[in-house]
C-alpha cells in the first residue's frame, strides 16, 4: 500500500485558503465569523490550529455497543496524526454506530438514518473533507451514501477484519461456524461445554467478521469503487499496518480537500461496475446488491438487478473465502489482498476509473502479486467460472430475487417441491422444531412478512432454520425462500429479497402450503406452479396487513423505504444535493 498523500496532480493544486469551504465560516471580518473563531478558541485552539487549513472531519462510528469498532477511538488518533502531518485541522465527529450484533430488530432499519445523519453533519459544519470510519455491515453503505449525497471530498477507512477464530485445532469463521456448530448442537452432536468454548474463541480481536460477510464484502466494494486507499479492504484491524493505513488516510484526506476531489468525480457507471465485479470475484454477500443499488442511486445512476446478473455471468470467483470457500480474510490479506485479486481480472474492470488516492484503479493494482494461489485462485483454476450469485425471475418474483448459488448445495439448484409456508418469523420459530411438522428434505420452506416493510426493516432471516427432525436425519440444506435478506456469513440454498415483498401483496403473500415451487438457477427462473385463475382468486380475498409503525423514524421508514430491487433507500433521498449548502452565515 502506498503511504504517500500526494496524488499525481496534487503538486499543481492551488492552495489558496480562500478556496476552502471552511473559509466561509472562519475568514470573513464580521460578527458571525468572530463567533465561529472565538468558539473554536474556546476549545483551546489558536489561529495556527484551524485558520487557513483544511478542516478534515473524522466521522467515527465508534460505540461501546458496536463490537466490531472497539479499536476506533485509538484508530481515530492515527487518522488525526496523519491529518496534522499534512497540514490539516482534524475534527472528530461521532455518528450513529450501527453495531450488527446488538441492535434489534436489524441494523438495516437504520442504514438510511446513518446516511441522512452523515449527509447533514457534513453539510451543516465547516468541513472541507472527511474520513469515513466504518466497517460493521451497514456502516459502510450508510456512510458512503451520505457522503455521496453531500458530495464533499471523502475517503473511507474500513475497520478491517478481526483475527481468525481458533478452537482446539479448528479455525473458526464468524457467523459461518456459528451456524455450522449450532446445527450440530441441534442434531445432538455437540455438548454444552464445547458450545461454550466456541463462544469464547470465535471473536478474539477487534474488527469486523473475518469471513466474506457483508462487512468484508462492502470493504472490498468500497476499495474497488475507488473510495479507499489501496489495500484498505483486507488489512486486519489489529495489525500495526492498520494504524499506518489510518494515518495515510488522514494525510490523503487533507490533499483531497485541496484537490476538491469529490465522490461525484469517483462514482460513475464504470466504477459501479468495478464494485459489482469485485463483489462477484470474492463471492461476496448478497446484501451488497441492495447496498450498491442504493449507492448508485445516491449518485443519480440507475442500476437494475439485470446488470448484476450480466456481470455475474462473466466474472469468475477467484477468492476462496468462507462462507463459500475455505479461507478467511487474514489469509486473503496474506495472499496479497484485493489488489492482487483484481490485478488478475484487469480485462473485466474499468481500470481508467479515478480513485481517492489520485491514481486510477489500474495504476493501483498494477504489479500486485498473488502470494498464495490457494486463497486467491488463478484464472485457470477459479473457485467458480462465474460469479456464484444469480438473479432469478418468475411468477413468484416479478421484480426479481437473489440466490448465492456458490453457497448452496448443487443438487438443489434445480429443484421442485411442495411449499411449507410460515406467515411470520415468530410463527416459524415456534413451529419449526415441531416433530409433527409436515416436512421432508424435498419441501421448500417459505417465509413471508420478512421484507423491508413486512418485518419491518428487512432483517437477515433468510437462512431459514432447517427443522430439527431433518437435522437429526442428517439433512444440512434444503430450498428456502423469503423476502428477507441473509447474513453474508450464512450459506445454504436460500432464495432471498423476493420482490415485490409479501407485505405489499407480492406473489409470496398468496402461496399456500402444498403449492409446488420450482427453482431453476441455470435458467434464472423461479416458478410457482399455480394457475393464473387460482392466483386471481386468492388475490381477490387477500387483505393488506396493518401498518405497524405510526410515529417517529419508524413511520418515516414505513412510508418511504423502497423495495429490495430498488436498494431500500428512502424514495426522497436518491441523488445528491450540492446546492443545499448553507448560505447564511
Ligand atoms: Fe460487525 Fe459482522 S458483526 S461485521
Amino acid at each position: 500500500m502506498s503511504s504517500s498523500n500526494q496524488s499525481p496532480f496534487s503538486a499543481n493544486i492551488d492552495r489558496d485558503p480562500s478556496r476552502l469551504r471552511s473559509a466561509k465560516w472562519f475568514a470573513p471580518d464580521d460578527v458571525r465569523s468572530f463567533g465561529h473563531r472565538s468558539r473554536m478558541k474556546q476549545m483551546g485552539w489558536g489561529d495556527a490550529d484551524f485558520r487557513d487549513k483544511p478542516i478534515v472531519a473524522i466521522l467515527n462510528t465508534w460505540s461501546d455497543l458496536n463490537t466490531c469498532h472497539s479499536h476506533f477511538r485509538e484508530r481515530a488518533q492515527d487518522v488525526r496524526r496523519g491529518i496534522l502531518q499534512a497540514g490539516g485541522c482534524p475534527v472528530e465527529v461521532p455518528v450513529m454506530s450501527l453495531g450488527e450484533m446488538l441492535m434489534k430488530p436489524t441494523t438495516m432499519l437504520y442504514r438510511n438514518l446513518l446516511a441522512m445523519e452523515t449527509e447533514e453533519v457534513l453539510r451543516c459544519h465547516p468541513i472541507d473533507s472527511v474520513v469515513l470510519m466504518g466497517g460493521c455491515d451497514k456502516t459502510v453503505p450508510g456512510l458512503l451514501m451520505g457522503a455521496i449525497s453531500a458530495d464533499l471530498p471523502a475517503i473511507f477507512l474500513p475497520a478491517g477484519p478481526m483475527l481468525k477464530g481458533r478452537w482446539k485445532n479448528e479455525t473458526l469463521g464468524s457467523g459461518s461456524d456459528v451456524w455450522k456448530y449450532w446445527a450440530e448442537r441441534s442434531a445432538g452432536n455437540l455438548c454444552d461445554g464445547a458450545w461454550g468454548e466456541i463462544e469464547n474463541c470465535i471473536a478474539r480481536s477487534a474488527g469486523t467478521c473475518m469471513t466474506m460477510g457483508t462487512a468484508s464484502t462492502m470493504a472490498c466494494v468500497a476499495e474497488a469503487l475507488g473510495m479507499t486507499l489501496p489495500g484498505a479492504a483486507c488489512t486486519p484491524a489489529v495489525m500495526a499496518e492498520h494504524g499506518r493505513l489510518g494515518s495515510a488516510t488522514g494525510r490523503r484526506a487533507v490533499e483531497l480537500a485541496w484537490e476538491q476531489l469529490k465522490p461525484s468525480h469517483i462514482i460513475s457507471p464504470e466504477s459501479i461496475d468495478n464494485a459489482i465485479t469485485a463483489q462477484f470475484t470474492i463471492a461476496g454477500s448478497t446484501n451488497a446488491i441492495v447496498h450498491i443499488i442504493a449507492l448508485a442511486g445516491r449518485a443519480g445512476l440507475p442500476l437494475t438487478l439485470d446488470r448484476f446478473d450480466e456481470l455475474s455471468r462473466r466474472v469468475p470467483v477467484l477468492g476462496d473465502i468462507r462462507p463459500s470457500g475455505r479461507y478467511l480474510m487474514e489469509d486473503m490479506y496474506d495472499a496479497g489482498g484485493l489488489g492482487a485479486l483484481l490485478n488478475q481480472i484487469q480485462d473485466l474492470l474499468n481500470i481508467d476509473c479515478p480513485t481517492v488516492s489520485g491514481h486510477t484503479l489500474g495504476e493501483q493494482i498494477a504489479g500486485q502479486q498473488v502470494l498464495n494461489p490457494e486463497v486467491i485462485r488463478p484464472r485457470t483454476h477459479p473457485v467458480s467460472a462465474s460469479g456464484g450469485t444469480c438473479i432469478l425471475r418468475g411468477n413468484l418474483a416479478p421484480d426479481g430475487c437473489v440466490i448465492k448459488t456458490l453457497a448452496a448445495a448443487p443438487r438443489l439448484l434445480q429443484h421442485r417441491g411442495p411449499a411449507l409456508v410460515f406467515d411470520s418469523y415468530a410463527e416459524l420459530k415456534q413451529m419449526i422444531d415441531d416433530s409433527d411438522l409436515p416436512v421432508t428434505a424435498d419441501s421448500i420452506i417459505v417465509l413471508r412478512s420478512a421484507g423491508p416493510l413486512g418485518a419491518p426493516g428487512f432483517p437477515e432471516w433468510g437462512m431459514l432454520p432447517i427443522p430439527k427432525k431433518l437435522l437429526q436425519a442428517g439433512v444440512r440444506d434444503m430450498v428456502r425462500i423469503s423476502d428477507a435478506r441473509m447474513s453474508g456469513t450464512s450459506y445454504g440454498t436460500c432464495v432471498l429479497h423476493v420482490s415485490p415483498e409479501s407485505h405489499l401483496g407480492g406473489p409470496l403473500a398468496l402461496v399456500r402450503t402444498g403449492d409446488e415451487i420450482e427453482l431453476d438457477t441455470a435458467q434464472r427462473r423461479i416458478h410457482w406452479h399455480v394457475s393464473d385463475d387460482e392466483i386471481a382468486r386468492r388475490r381477490a380475498v387477500w387483505k393488506p396487513p396493518a401498518v405497524k409503525w405510526q410515529r417517529g423514524y419508524q413511520a418515516l421508514f414505513a412510508q418511504h423505504v423502497t423495495q429490495a430491487h430498488q436498494g431500500c433507500d428512502f424514495d426522497f433521498l436518491s441523488g445528491s444535493s450540492p446546492d443545499c449548502e448553507p448560505d447564511i452565515f
